[in-house]
């Protein structure tokens, strides 16, 4: 957790996203009263000073509901990420921007390089159900910057577990072409868990990776035939479990399962996941939350501040609810509010995103 005094890291992709905002900003003093996108989408779409854009190139099936889309990025989308990260992609559906994050299934490009992602129909995605419905090339999607704590870490520990399930070998899939691109595939298993043998996304891909690299083995079980995937297996499928650096992704279940099991094992290896929801749980103690003159309410430490006050009739503007486009973003003045998505915990003067931040004491919002 990061402490309130520490300066904040300012990563490379963070400098270039400054650098890009004092640019927007010349731009707009330029072309006032328009605004710059509305001479630059004349010549080219994926030009906008606003806001990071991409264009979809290609769409293909890769299960029965599931998609894989490959994007150009458009002018200033940071493509320096990390092999494991997840981008924001957001679509305006009914009028109104949706957002939501899909991990990245390439390896980290050179600039301008195409980037993909794979999504999956899921109930209630209304995001995803218009992707996979809608998508087509030539549509262009919003796009938010490359995030994530769940990536290969440098240097590559010796031997690798990944445990996936569904489309959490999204981020895995990354991770195993990237070792391939840089020739450090080494000893790597990866146990990935499907419903049905129709549910297996990148087969060609898992099967080029087993050909060429002998030191990968991977393992495909299959739960309406085999059963439901438990810690347990994986330690009777890998004998060497405890010295093996785990990435997991997949439902919260399997998560939390793995999680217990892990730390009673005798291991120093680490164990990284990936939850596709966000975890509710933090040290927080909630409090009265002040939204400047539009009014107050006490909210749990499992409430975010947007949703605190939407349940008292304070409106606030939101985008994807996730913490990925930051049209949500608003100025702490008082008090500390807690992260859910980082454990970060943020103080007076900072800029906060109340769909992702629940309140540690009392608070309050410039809104
Ligand atoms: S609504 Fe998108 S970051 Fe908060």
């Amino acid at each position: 957790m990061r402490k309130d005094s520490e300066s904040p890291v300012v990563t490379k992709a963070a400098r270039a996203r400054d650098g890009l905002g004092a640019l927007r900003h010349v731009l707009r003093r330029f072309t006032t009263p328009l605004l710059p996108d509305d001479y630059t989408q004349l010549v080219n779409p994926l030009w906008s000073v606003r806001e990071l854009r991409g264009q979809i190139v290609s769409v293909s099936r890769a299960t029965e509901g599931t998609v894989n889309l490959v994007i150009r990025p458009g002018w200033g989308v940071p493509v320096d990420f990390e092999a494991g990260q997840y981008i924001g992609i957001g679509v305006q559906i009914d009028g109104r921007y949706v957002w939501r994050s899909y991990s990245l299934t390439c390896s980290p490009r050179p600039a301008g390089d195409l980037l993909s992602i794979t999504v999956r129909a899921v109930e209630r995605g209304k995001l995803s159900n218009h992707l996979v419905g809608s998508a087509h090339p030539g549509m262009t999607v919003r796009i938010g910057a490359p995030a994530g704590d769940f990536h290969l870490t440098d240097p590559i520990p010796e031997k690798l577990l990944f445990i996936t399930a569904g489309t959490g070998i999204t981020p895995v899939i990354s991770m195993l072409r990237t070792l391939a691109d840089r020739n450090q595939f080494g000893d790597v298993t990866l146990i990935h868990s499907v419903r049905t043998d129709e549910d297996l996304l990148f087969p060609d891909v898992l099967e080029e990776l087993r050909r060429e690299h002998p030191g990968f083995t991977a393992i495909v079980r299959v739960t309406s035939r085999e059963g439901r995937l438990t810690p347990e297996t994986v330690g009777e499928i890998v004998p060497d479990v405890t010295e093996r650096t785990a990435y997991a992704c997949g439902p919260n279940e399997m998560l939390d399962a793995l999680e217990a099991w892990w730390s009673e094992l005798d291991t120093d290896e680490e164990l990284r996941t990936e939850r596709f929801t966000l975890d509710r749980s933090s040290e927080a103690t909630g409090g009265e939350i002040t939204f400047g003159h539009r009014g107050s309410c006490h909210a749990d430490g499992a409430t975010t501040l947007l949703e605190a006050a939407e349940s008292a009739g304070i409106q606030l503007t939101f985008g994807c609810r996730m913490g990925i486009c930051q049209t949500c973003v608003r100025p702490l003045t008082d008090g500390y509010v807690h992260d859910l998505r980082t454990g970060d915990v943020h103080g007076p003067g900072e800029r906060i995103r109340t769909c992702v931040c629940v309140a540690a004491g009392d608070v309050s919002v410039d809104v």
